[in-house]
C-alpha cells in the first residue's frame, strides 16, 4: 500500500515537472511578441497525444487535426513535441529550400538496428558522399543492365505461386521479390549459400525492427540485434572474397569499396555494412507494399486491368509465341502502366509522412518551430487533398495525364533525402507487372477491403490471392 502511495506521488511529481517544463518552453517562445507556436494541442505531459493518435490511426488523426487547425499545427507524440505540415509549400520549405535547418531524426533503437552509419541518419558531407554513391549505383544507366536478371527473379517467383495453386500472402511474397532485386543491385550475383545466409538473418532483423527494444535475451528485439551483427559479418566475408579475387564491380558494394574522400580516406567495413543493410531496408517493404496495392487496385478496376494487359501484350508485338527479354525502351513506353503506378503510389502513399528535427529556432509563415522540435511533412494529407487531386478517394490514373502541381506529389519524398531507389522501384514493379499480366491470372481470396499497417500500409492480411498460369488455367478471368 505504502509502495503504491509512493509510486503515485512520484507519478504526480513527474507529471507536474513535465507540465511545468512544457509551459515554460511555450512561455519562453511566445514572450516579447515574437512568433507564436502553431495552433494545436500538446495533450498530456510526456504522453502528449500519442494515445489519441494510435487509438484512431495516424492518418485519421492527422486528417482530423488538419480539418480543425489548418495546414500547420502542433502536437506531442511519442515523447516529442512536433509540428505537422500538410501543405506542399511547407513540405518544400523543410525538405528542399530550408533543408539545412532540419536534420533527419530516428529513434535510437531503430538507428542501432539498421546501423548508425547508414546515409539516411546523416546530413552534410558524409551524407552527400554516400548519397552520390547510392544514386550512381541505382541510376537508370546502371539498372537497365539488370532487366534480364530482374525478369528471371519475377518469372521464377510467379511460377512458384502458380505452381502449387495455394493461396499466398501477396505482401510476404512481394517481399521476397523486392529482397532478391535489392540483393542484385547491392551485390550483383551472389553465391546461393551466402544469399540464403543473408536472407535468414535479415528476416530476423526485420521481425525485431518494430518490436519493443530490450536487452533481455530471447526477445524478438534481442534476437534481431544478434542477427544484425551476423549480417555485418556476412558483408565482411563478401568484401574479403572480392578483395581476394580482385573483383571490381559496379554494384553498390563496388562503389562503396572504391570510395575515397578528399583526403584519400576510405569507408570502414562498418560504414559499408550499415549502408548496404540500410539500402536493403529502405528498398524491401516499400516496394513490396506498393506492388501489393497495385494488385489490389487492378483487382478492383477490371477495365483498367484489361487496358494494362493490352498495353503489355502489344509492347511485345501482339503476344503469343516466345517472349523476348524486355528492353529498356519498352519499359519506358508503357504510358498507361506508368499512370497506373503513379495513381497507386498516390492512393496508397506508402510513406505517409517523414520526420525531421529543427536544428535552430525556425520561423515559418509567422509561426515558430522551436529548436529540437520534430517536424513532419504529411505526404498522405497532401496526396489526398481535393485542391490538388479532385475526388481524391477515386482511383483514376488519367489524372496523371497532366503533371501534378509542383510539390503536391511526393511518393518518393523530396529534396536532399529523396529516394535514390525510385528508378529501380518503378522498373521492378513494371517488370513484375509485365510477366503477371501477360502470362498469369489471379484471384484475391476472402475479404477484399481494409488496411493493415506493417508498418507501411498494406491491404488486409497482406492480400491473400491464388495465381494460375494463363495457358493452363481453368479459372474464371478476374
Ligand atoms: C515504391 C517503393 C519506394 C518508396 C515509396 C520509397 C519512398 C522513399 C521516401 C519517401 C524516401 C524519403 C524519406 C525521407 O525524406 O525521410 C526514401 C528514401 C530512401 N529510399 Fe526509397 N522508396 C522506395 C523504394 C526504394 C528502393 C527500391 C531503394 C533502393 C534500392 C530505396 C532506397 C532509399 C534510400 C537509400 C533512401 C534514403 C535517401 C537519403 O537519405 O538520402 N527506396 N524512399
Amino acid at each position: 500500500m505504502e509502495i503504491t502511495a509512493a509510486a503515485a506521488v512520484v507519478v504526480v511529481l513527474i507529471f507536474l515537472f513535465l507540465s511545468y517544463n512544457i509551459l515554460k518552453q511555450i512561455r519562453r517562445e511566445t514572450k516579447h511578441g515574437g512568433p507564436k507556436l502553431p495552433p494545436g494541442s500538446l495533450g498530456w505531459p510526456y504522453i502528449g497525444e500519442t494515445v489519441q493518435m494510435y487509438s484512431q490511426h495516424p492518418n485519421v488523426f492527422f486528417a482530423t487535426k488538419q480539418k480543425r487547425y489548418g495546414e500547420i499545427f502542433k502536437t506531442h507524440i511519442l515523447g516529442c513535441p512536433c509540428v505537422m505540415l500538410a501543405s506542399p509549400e511547407a513540405a518544400k520549405f523543410v525538405l528542399v529550400s530550408h533543408a539545412h535547418l532540419f536534420k533527419p531524426t530516428y529513434p535510437k533503437s531503430k538507428e542501432k538496428m539498421i546501423g548508425p552509419s547508414a546515409l539516411f541518419f546523416h546530413g552534410g558531407d558524409y551524407h552527400a558522399h554516400l548519397r552520390k554513391l547510392v544514386q550512381t549505383s541505382l541510376s537508370p544507366e546502371k539498372i537497365k543492365k539488370l532487366i534480364p536478371y530482374i525478369e528471371n527473379i519475377a518469372v521464377s517467383l510467379l511460377d512458384s505461386w502458380a505452381g502449387h495453386g495455394q493461396v499466398i500472402n501477396t505482401f510476404i511474397e512481394m517481399k521476397k521479390f523486392s529482397f532478391d532485386v535489392g540483393i542484385l543491385s547491392l551485390f550483383g550475383h551472389l553465391d546461393g549459400s551466402i544469399r540464403e545466409k543473408l536472407k535468414h538473418n535479415y528476416v530476423i532483423v526485420d521481425k525485431g525492427y518494430n518490436s519493443l527494444p530490450t536487452k533481455i535475451p530471447g526477445t524478438t528485439y534481442h534476437k534481431a540485434v544478434l542477427a544484425r551483427k551476423r549480417l555485418s559479418q556476412i558483408v565482411s566475408e563478401i568484401i574479403s572474397e572480392r578483395k581476394e579475387k580482385r573483383l571490381v564491380d559496379s554494384d553498390l558494394l563496388g562503389h562503396l569499396l572504391n570510395f575515397r574522400d578528399g583526403d584519400g580516406q576510405i569507408l570502414t567495413e562498418d560504414q559499408i555494412a550499415d549502408n548496404i543493410i540500410g539500402v536493403l531496408f529502405a528498398a524491401q517493404d516499400t516496394t513490396a507494399s506498393a506492388l501489393t496495392w497495385i494488385l489490389k487496385y487492378l483487382q478492383d478496376n477490371h477495365n483498367l486491368l484489361q487496358a494494362l494487359k493490352a498495353e503489355h501484350i502489344s509492347s511485345e508485338g501482339g503476344g503469343g509465341g516466345d517472349q523476348k527479354p524486355l528492353t529498356w525502351a519498352q519499359t519506358k513506353n508503357m504510358p498507361l502502366t506508368y499512370r497506373f503506378m503513379m495513381e497507386s503510389l498516390r492512393m496508397a502513399t506508402i510513406i505517409s509522412f517523414t520526420y525531421r528535427e529543427a536544428v535552430v529556432d525556425v520561423e515559418y509563415k509567422g509561426y515558430l518551430i522551436p529548436k529540437g522540435w520534430k517536424v513532419m511533412p504529411l505526404f498522405r494529407n497532401i496526396h489526398h487533398n481535393p485542391d490538388f487531386f479532385p475526388d481524391p478517394q477515386i482511383f483514376d490514373p488519367s489524372r496523371f495525364e497532366v503533371a501534378p502541381r509542383s510539390n503536391t506529389f511526393m511518393p518518393f519524398g523530396n529534396g536532399v533525402h529523396a529516394c535514390p531507389g525510385n528508378h529501380l522501384a518503378k522498373l521492378e514493379i513494371l517488370i513484375l507487372l509485365h510477366h503477371l499480366l501477360t502470362k498469369f491470372r489471379w484471384e484475391v481470396v476472402g475479404s477484399q477491403s481494409g488496411i493493415e499497417y506493417a508498418p507501411f500500409p498494406i491491404p488486409k492480411q497482406g492480400l491473400p490471392a491464388r495465381f494460375w498460369k494463363e495457358s493452363i488455367t481453368s479459372s474464371p478471368q478476374k
